[in-house]
């Protein structure tokens, strides 16, 4: 009742004459979307810890050797390596799924470029998808059929089909990675050779696939395949050729789907990361058939994995897996919340409140677990911004622990490329891309994150400055140049009460409850500025298992308690009574834990020091004005 209210109101309001709101270049149209993230060249960061980490992740995508990520590529496609030095780690030349890691570093140079106009962003790309193209094309001479690109042999695929394949290898997973970085490098960069050689590849997956039954193929699936079906049915959108839905539609996983379509939560001992990129999949499948059948998967996955499999940061998994639903307090080891499930629920939650703007549950997430799981999984301390595989969550863990393969400390230069670090060199050139959205009318404008930033609303001639030290402080001006008649909506957390929206200094009369959207409708004025604050009191964020096992949090912030080069064996109690701020205007805490004084902290900046995120909490906060 409340939605069709909205509808019609907001149909009812017609598009100011002269201004036109440019959309996405879909073919397609996408079923049940009703906001648009605005182009990367429309928004930048300003100086703030955001921006610290895109600086250092540029460094290294800037500087890195692109000959060294096409040895593979080129090894494998019988041409030159140009007497490149090969890469260790994941993409050493008998790594399994080599190659898988480099789709991440064409999305990186392309969200550069996209947002900054940074030149050498967009030659690395260009150049980087000639020599795939050359590669590629080499495909007779290296006995591959036609669109065939990887750092593997073809053979790999004859194996994964017939069930032979016993190396580890994930060949469609490193298909899916470079078919996506292609993607964005035709999309963001307009890049022509891009899309040809995307669109080669995903005739190769169609041909390979037509000629497996479907009881072959869902027995292929059983093989971590990434996200296929999200790749294909982008292929689709954009390009409104029918095959690649049939083809993407070929990796609809029934053994994941089908209980996610009765609403079950059967995740338990899944491996997490496989699963991920599948729902994302369903998302983009229901945007571009309008079968409701996947949107409800996809939104079963996410309340699922938000409400029973998520940690306080926002993270999930434990060893890489699923654990039981709420198990939480009962699995703080020091290898969960592996870095690449957030990419890629962040990509889940952006899919999914698309079809859901009035919600704000789902960026009420996406704040917690950027701010508090990934924005801090990258080391401050590198200028090339090398980032944890894992965050630890045992008492007295530590970032920086990866998997033994990859040398148990933060990835590298060229010994790492795990799928964490490419999902992370992503991440951090794409932190501007999820703070406004505009609606489908043109008429509104969604503020979703507090980050300092500037969007050009070039259809509107609209210029916003955000200025805040969010989540420091609690709060943030918005300041509007241009004019015009439109609506600001603005998300108001669920863990904030008593928030306030002024404009020009006097208070404004609107709801801003918890949990809304706020909603600013007037007549701007250039220079009209909006001030919002969002107050925040110390909460606790009781583990699902255990309600006396606790993350402290102020605002949005998990606050962790600093422990040094300390080790601790089990979960300290902590007095919440004895919890202190240091110094007004700035995130220090102390405390008393097991007796002794331990200072808390933001969690995004607890590295190079053992730290303690869940504790055994007894007494109540001391009174908060
Ligand atoms: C599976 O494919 C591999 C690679 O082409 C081949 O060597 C092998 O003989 C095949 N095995 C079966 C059982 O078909
Ligand atoms: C992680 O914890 C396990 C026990 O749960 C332990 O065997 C292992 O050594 C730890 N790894 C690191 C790097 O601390
Ligand atoms: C904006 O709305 C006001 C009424 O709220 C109206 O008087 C004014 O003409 C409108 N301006 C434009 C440019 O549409
Ligand atoms: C707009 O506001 C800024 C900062 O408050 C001020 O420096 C500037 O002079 C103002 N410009 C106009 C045209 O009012």
């Amino acid at each position: 009742m409340m939605l069709s209210t909205f509808w019609l109101v907001m149909c009812g309001l017609a598009v100011s004459p002269g201004v036109t709101q440019s959309l996405p270049p879909v073919v397609v149209p996408e079923t049940g979307v009703s906001v648009y993230p605005f182009p990367l060249s429309q928004v930048t960061l300003s100086n703030s810890r955001w921006l610290q980490n895109q600086d250092r992740t540029l460094s290294y995508v800037k500087s890195v050797n692109v000959d060294r990520l096409l040895y593979n590529f080129r090894a494998n496609h019988k041409l030159s390596t140009n007497g490149a030095q090969a890469n260790g780690g994941w993409d050493a030349p008998d790594f399994p799924f080599r190659t898988h890691a480099q789709g991440h570093y064409l999305t990186a140079w392309a969200n550069c470029y996209g947002t900054l106009r940074d030149e050498t962003c967009k030659q690395r790309a260009t150049y980087f998808v000639a020599e795939l193209a050359k590669c590629q094309a080499n495909n007779a001479a290296a006995k591959f059929n036609p669109g065939y690109l990887s750092g593997f042999p073809e053979s790999e695929f004859d194996k994964v089909e017939n069930r032979t394949l016993n190396n580890g290898n994930v060949p469609y997973y490193a298909i899916h990675k470079t078919m996506a970085g292609l993607l964005d490098a035709w999309l963001i960069i307009g890049d022509d050779t891009a899309r040809d050689v995307l669109l080669s590849m995903a005739d190769w997956v169609g041909l390979r696939t037509s000629k497996l039954t479907t009881a072959q193929m869902q027995t292929m699936l059983g093989t971590e395949f990434g996200g296929m079906n999200d790749i294909l049915a982008s292929v689709y959108q954009y390009t409104s050729l029918k095959k690649h839905l049939t083809t993407a539609q070929r990796f609809d996983h029934a053994a994941v789907f089908d209980p996610l379509a009765a609403n079950q939560d059967r995740l338990n001992g899944n491996h997490a990361n496989t699963q991920v990129p599948k729902w994302i999949g369903a998302a983009r499948e229901y945007k571009v058939t309008g079968t409701q059948r996947y949107l409800s998967i996809a939104r079963n996955a996410w309340d699922f994995t938000v409400t029973a499999h998520s940690y306080a940061i926002g993270g999930n998994s434990q060893a890489e897996h699923f654990r039981p639903p709420n198990a939480i307090a009962g699995y703080l080891r020091n290898d969960t919340a592996e870095h690449c499930n957030t990419y890629n629920m962040l990509k889940l939650t952006r899919e999914l409140w698309a079809t859901e703007p009035e919600s704000t549950k789902f960026f009420d997430f996406y704040e917690r677990a950027l701010l508090n799981h990934l924005l801090g999984a990258q080391n401050p301390a590198d200028q090339h911004g090398h980032i944890t595989y894992f965050t630890p969550l045992n008492p007295g863990g530590k970032r920086g622990i990866g998997p033994a393969w990859g040398g148990g400390t933060w990835s590298t230069d060229y010994n790492s490329f795990w799928c964490c670090q490419g999902t992370g060199v992503e991440t951090n050139t794409k932190l501007m891309d999820s703070i406004y959205f505009y609606n489908k009318n043109g008429k509104e404008l969604y503020v979703n994150l507090f980050t300092p930033s500037v969007l050009n609303w070039n259809e509107r001639e609209v210029k916003i400055t955000q200025t805040t030290e969010y989540p420091v402080k609690d709060t943030t001006t918005l300041r509007v140049e241009g004019s015009g008649n439109w609506t600001m909506r603005i998300r108001i957390p669920s863990w904030t009460s008593n928030a306030e929206i002024r404009i020009n200094g006097q208070k404004e009369d609107v709801k801003t409850e918890a949990g809304t959207y706020a909603q600013l409708t007037r007549s701007w004025m250039f220079n009209d500025t909006v001030t919002v604050k969002l107050p925040m009191k110390l909460r606790t964020i009781p583990a699902n298992d255990d309600p006396n096992t606790a993350a402290i949090a102020l605002g949005p912030t998990i606050l962790s308690g600093n422990y040094g080069s300390e080790k601790l064996t089990s979960v300290p109690k902590l007095d919440l009574n004895s919890i202190r701020r240091q110094e007004e205007g700035k995130l220090v805490f102390s405390a008393n834990a097991g007796g002794k004084r331990v200072e808390l902290g933001p969690f995004y900046d607890a590295q190079g020091f053992n730290y303690n995120v869940y504790w055994a909490t007894s007494g109540n906060f001391p009174t908060q004005s």
